[in-house]
């Protein structure tokens, strides 16, 4: 379940989330940098874990906890070096997916800082 008035709810629920995410893998499915960091074959396994952590960061179910417990982003990056290329990189991508997702110029606005703010903490590799 989720919960009126979320945030989640406010830009549309899961069918946001999943055009979002879905726009993202898409390029980094192109991405020489980004792609060879991702170990499996097939990025779909990925997807779904970033769809339903973002979903349930903005209020929506709370199925990624139910499947992966705590989300410890920080650690679950710890194996891949994360570099400020990498962090541009990734933001790079997800500002195509969250500018085509066309929601309303205040809820961009947050998501995107939010954005910026999460792939700045995952960077884990400053040399
Ligand atoms: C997993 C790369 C930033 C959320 C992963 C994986 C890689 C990766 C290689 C493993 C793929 C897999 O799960 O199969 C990166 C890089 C980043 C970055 C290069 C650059 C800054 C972020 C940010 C978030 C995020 C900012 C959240 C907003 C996740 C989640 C998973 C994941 C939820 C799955 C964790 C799990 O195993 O449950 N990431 N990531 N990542 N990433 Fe990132």
């Amino acid at each position: 379940m989720s919960t009126p008035g979320t945030f989640y709810e406010q830009v549309g629920g899961e069918p946001t989330f999943r055009f979002i995410v879905a726009r993202f893998y898409e390029e980094v499915a192109k991405d020489e940098l980004l792609r060879p960091l991702y170990p499996e074959e097939d990025l779909s396994g990925a997807e779904e874990r970033l769809r339903l952590f973002l979903m349930q960061y903005w209020g929506g179910p709370r199925t990624y906890s139910e499947e992966r417990g705590h989300p410890r982003l920080r650690m679950r990056h710890a194996p891949f070096k994360i570099g400020l290329t990498e962090r541009d990189a990734w933001l790079r991508c997800m500002r195509i997916a969250v500018d085509e997702a066309e929601l309303a110029p205040e809820h961009r606005d947050q998501l995107w800082q939010y954005m910026e703010m999460a792939a700045h903490g995952m960077v884990n590799s400053w040399f």
